[in-house]
């Protein structure tokens, strides 16, 4: 955990995380003729029950005020300094996810991903955290042989992952190893509809839960989640009305990545909501800035610089050894001891 010279800030804990649930009045789930809403929390639950679908109608409200319960605000991060910037800016968790595959490793998807990674990637980023709950994805393998492996290598990522919680991908299938490592002691995020662990089951990186059938399952994952012990659950890509059902059924905080408005959260990845990324991006990913295209023109300008003998001007160098091109012993071993303590403030200020 950083220290900024400020009061140290108080980590965000799993009961708090699990008392973001936002509550509906399931009583007034039913169709109904739009009406315009008269107050601020009867617009939310208009808004809301645009998303809901077929289970929902304008007139379905949330039961508590809309102030008390805000949205969980969740981030991927793979290192410190990403981690301690999300954290600065007030971000609830952050997730070292197995998406690091593609975004660090540059792989086609997060298969090959180790546990090994997770941890070390996992180490980085709590360094970076003062607040922020820290989530490890379970990697490819990791779990699904059986419970036993499950707890065993959620447990390794807790010890050597510095991990506050671990998210696994699956619904029904996986309700055993959740319920065996929750047992543990270990809190568990869940994660269903899209699970790109199983991107080639799926012929691709494809919107689930499409049609009655395929919503139905994605409901019943996530219930059996939910019954196995998991705090929240992850919903990626499925169109929104089956997402408002689910959070509208479930107890537990449902956090959405292309899951629309109806979630308890919401999770991007940091490259994709930074605009890091070059290339194609999921429709769901808003850009927030365009990161990508400041670092190309900064590194331009350095380039420039170098090769035009601009950098580094006087400004950037140490003090000159006054003439003399030999430095006295008690000068040399001052120098080296200011080399070799990275963190001393007058090596980098
Ligand atoms: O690996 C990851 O980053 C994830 C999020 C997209 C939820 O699982």
């Amino acid at each position: 955990m950083y220290s900024n010279g400020s009061a140290p800030a108080r980590k965000v804990t799993v009961p708090e995380i699990r008392a973001r649930k936002r509550s509906w009045d399931r009583e007034s789930w039913a169709p109904a003729s739009p009406a315009r809403p008269e107050s601020r929390s009867q617009a939310l639950g208009q808004a809301h029950g645009e998303a809901l679908g077929r289970f929902s109608a304008p007139a379905a409200r949330e039961t508590r005020e809309p102030a008390s319960v805000e949205p969980i605000v969740m981030v991927t991060a793979y290192d410190f300094t990403m981690a301690r910037l999300a954290d600065e800016a007030g971000v609830d968790m952050v997730l070292v996810g197995d998406s690091l595959g593609m975004v660090v490793q540059g792989l086609a998807n997060t298969i090959p991903v180790t546990l090994e990674e997770i941890a070390y990637h996992g180490r980085a980023v709590a360094r970076g955290l003062a607040r922020a709950h820290v989530v490890g994805d379970m990697p490819f393998m990791s779990y699904q042989v059986s419970s036993v492996q499950a707890v065993e290598s959620a447990g390794r990522l807790m010890k050597e992952g510095a991990f506050e919680s671990v998210k696994l991908e699956g619904g029904i299938e996986c309700a055993d190893h959740v319920h065996r490592i929750v047992r543990a002691g270990i809190p568990v995020v869940g994660h269903v509809g899209l699970t790109p662990q199983s991107v080639h089951a799926f012929g691709g990186f494809k919107v689930q839960g499409r049609g009655d059938e395929a919503a139905d399952r994605v409901v019943e994952d996530a219930r059996a989640l939910e019954q196995a012990g998991a705090f929240c659950i992850v919903l990626e890509a499925i169109p929104p009305d089956v997402a408002a059902r689910v959070t509208a059924e479930l107890s537990v905080p449902t956090i959405g990545i292309g899951a629309g408005s109806a979630c308890d959260g919401q999770v991007l990845v940091c490259t994709d909501l930074l605009g890091l990324v070059r290339g194609r991006v999921p429709k769901f990913a808003k850009r927030y800035a365009e990161l990508g295209d400041a670092a190309v023109e900064a590194f331009r300008a350095y380039a420039e610089e170098v090769r035009a003998g601009v950098f580094p001007g006087p400004e950037h160098a140490y003090k000159p050894n006054g003439g003399s091109s030999r430095a006295a012993p008690a000068e040399s071993h001052e120098r080296m001891t200011e080399l070799d303590a990275p963190l001393a403030l007058d090596h980098w200020h």
